[in-house]
């Protein structure tokens, strides 16, 4: 059994990585729209590993004879229209989903549970890797500027990246 205030924690958060894979998914096609594959791929993948996260949280839960409850997924809301301004949101957004996920890991410390927080401490490391992963793009479109020469030598590195269904908890 999950205590009832994590519980409804959890669920919070189901939603919210739902709504990322919802904001990438709206990222993605902006970028089908700009003619950038690479850029198209990166999100892709990002898609999917939300999705993954959404349900490593909701196997858990059922693993936890719990209740999972499904909320709407808000529209998403893309600021930017530039490769730059669109992963400055990116950034902006994983640093909340972090701050998120310490708000479970308080809710799981105030209830005690601690499998609850050992299981939890997968997403914390993964934040780490997402914010990280995503500077670094940010960085390089910094520096990119104008240059659309280099913005395609970008786009051809992101057409690398590959989804490996990640091993949660
Ligand atoms: Fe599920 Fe990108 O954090």
């Amino acid at each position: 059994m999950l205590d009832k205030k994590l519980e409804a924690a959890f669920n919070d958060q189901i939603n919210k990585e739902l709504y990322s894979e919802y904001l990438y998914l709206g990222m993605k096609a902006i970028f089908a729209d700009m003619n950038l594959p690479g850029f198209v791929n990166w999100f892709d993948v990002q898609v999917q590993e939300e999705r993954a996260h959404a349900m490593g949280m909701f196997d858990y839960v059922h693993e936890r004879n719990a209740q999972v409850t499904l909320e709407a997924i808000d529209k998403p809301e893309i600021k930017g229209s530039t490769p730059l301004e669109i992963f400055e949101q990116v950034l902006e957004h994983e640093e909340y989903v972090t701050s998120r996920i310490n708000a479970l890991m308080d809710v799981a410390e105030e209830v005690r549970d601690r499998a609850a927080l050992s299981f939890l401490d997968w997403y914390v490391k993964e934040q780490v890797e997402e914010e990280a992963n995503v500077g670094g793009v940010l960085a390089t479109l910094k520096l990119i500027g104008e240059d659309k020469k280099a913005l395609l030598l970008l786009d051809k590195d992101l057409a690398t990246r590959t989804f490996v269904a990640p091993v949660i908890g």
